[in-house]
C-alpha cells in the first residue's frame, strides 16, 4: 500500500575503518542529509543545499534508481517519483556521503510502501551496492557497527557508543573519491601486517564495547590501509603520530579520506589545543581544511514524516545546519 502523503526520512553521515578496521567498522555521526519522497504524476526532484552540485535531477539520479530496486524486489511499481534532497554531508570528504544517499533511498522508498522490507534485507541492497558495509551499515543503524559481507548477505553488530566520546573531524577542502582511495593500496599485504591490523580491529571492538578508553589510542593503527593512503593527504602521516599528543583518544584516516578522524573524551580540556594543532598542520602543508565538532548518532535513518506539501526546507528546518 502506497503512503499517498509521501515520506521524509533523515540519514547519518558516517565514519568507516575507524583506523584498523578496514571495510569492516563504521560509526553513524551527527551531520545528516534529508530525502523527501512521494508517488507522482510525473518524476522530479528538488536538489538543496551547497551539496548538491552535479547531482543529476532525472531518472539517472541515485536515489531515484536506488528506489526503483526496492519496489522491484517488493513487487510493486511506482515508476514516477517527487524526490527532494537536502544534505549537510560534504561530498566525496570520506564523511559517507553516498552511502546516506543509498540508505535514505532504500528506507525511503520501502517507508512509501509500507516497508515490506526487513532491515537486514535493505542492509543486503546497500552493501551490494557500496561493496563495503561499513558506512551503509552505520547510516541505517546508527550507533558503531561492525559488520561482515559475503557478497550476498552482511552480517553485524551494533554497539551503542559510549557517551563520552566526542569526535573531531578535520575537513580538507579537496575531494578524493573512494575508487581513487582504494587504488594506493596493495593486492597482497604480509602475514605480519595482517596480525598487526587483526589483533588492533579485534581489540579497538572489545575497548568500544567495554568502555576502555584508555585502549583506544593504541587499538586505532593500522598497516592495512592508512600508510598507502598517506601520500594523497598532505599532513596525515605527521596528523596520525602525533594528534594522540595533543589530546585525541585515538585518531584516523575517516573511511577513504581526505577527512581525519579524531575520537576525544567529551570533557577533556585539550579540545582547543587539538583542533588548532590539526587545522595548522593542514595549513603548513598548504591544504585548506575546516573542524567540526560532532557526536556519534545513535540513530540510524529515521522516518521524520509525510512529505511536506510546502516548503521541504521549511519542515527540516531547525534541524539543518545552515
Ligand atoms: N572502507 C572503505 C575504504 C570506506 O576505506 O575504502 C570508503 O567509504
Amino acid at each position: 500500500m502506497i503512503k499517498p502523503e509521501g515520506v521524509c526520512v533523515r540519514i547519518p553521515a558516517s565514519t568507516a575503518n575507524l583506523g584498523p578496521g578496514f571495510d569492516t567498522l563504521g560509526m553513524a555521526l551527527s551531520m545528516y542529509s534529508w530525502i523527501g519522497m512521494k508517488g507522482s504524476k510525473e518524476t522530479v526532484i528538488h536538489l538543496y543545499g551547497d551539496e548538491m552540485d552535479g547531482i543529476p535531477t532525472d531518472k539517472s539520479n541515485l536515489v531515484y534508481k536506488v528506489a526503483q530496486m526496492v519496489f522491484r524486489e517488493a513487487g510493486v511499481q511506482v515508476p514516477e517519483l517527487e524526490i527532494s534532497m537536502y544534505s549537510d554531508i560534504p561530498l566525496t570528504r570520506g564523511l559517507g556521503s553516498s552511502a546516506s544517499a543509498i540508505v535514505g533511498a532504500l528506507f525511503a522508498a520501502n517507508e512509501l510502501i509500507g516497508s515490506p522490507l526487513s532491515e537486514a534485507k535493505l542492509f543486503d541492497m546497500a552493501t551490494a551496492i557500496e561493496d563495503h558495509p561499513d558506512n551503509v551499515g552505520a547510516s541505517l543503524f546508527g550507533g558503531l557497527i561492525t559488520a561482515i559481507w559475503d557478497g550476498l548477505h552482511a552480517d553485524y553488530i551494533r554497539m551503542e557508543p559510549h557517551e563520552e566520546l566526542e569526535v573531531l573531524v578535520v575537513i580538507p577542502d579537496f575531494q578524493l573519491s573512494t575508487s581513487e582511495a582504494r587504488k594506493a593500496l596493495p593486492e597482497q599485504i604480509s602475514r605480519k601486517d595482517a596480525v598487526y591490523n587483526i589483533s588492533r580491529s579485534s581489540l579497538l571492538v572489545a575497548a568500544l564495547a567495554q568502555g576502555r578508553l584508555d585502549l583506544i589510542s593504541r587499538a586505532m593503527s593500522d598497516r592495512l590501509h592508512q600508510p598507502y593512503r598517506a601520500e594523497l593527504v598532505p599532513g596525515m602521516a605527521e596528523i596520525l603520530e602525533n594528534a594522540v599528543d595533543h589530546g585525541a583518544l585515538g585518531i584516523a584516516l575517516s573511511g577513504a579520506g581526505p577527512t581525519l578522524l579524531a575520537l576525544v573524551e567529551r570533557h577533556s580540556q585539550r579540545k582547543k589545543e587539538l583542533e588548532t594543532y590539526l587545522l595548522n598542520t593542514m595549513k603548513a602543508e598548504g591544504i585548506r581544511a575546516s573542524a567540526s565538532w560532532l557526536s556519534p548518532s545513535r540513530e540510524g535513518a529515521l522516518l521524520i514524516g509525510s512529505m511536506p506539501s510546502g516548503s521541504f526546507l521549511e519542515m527540516i528546518k531547525g534541524e539543518v545546519k545552515a
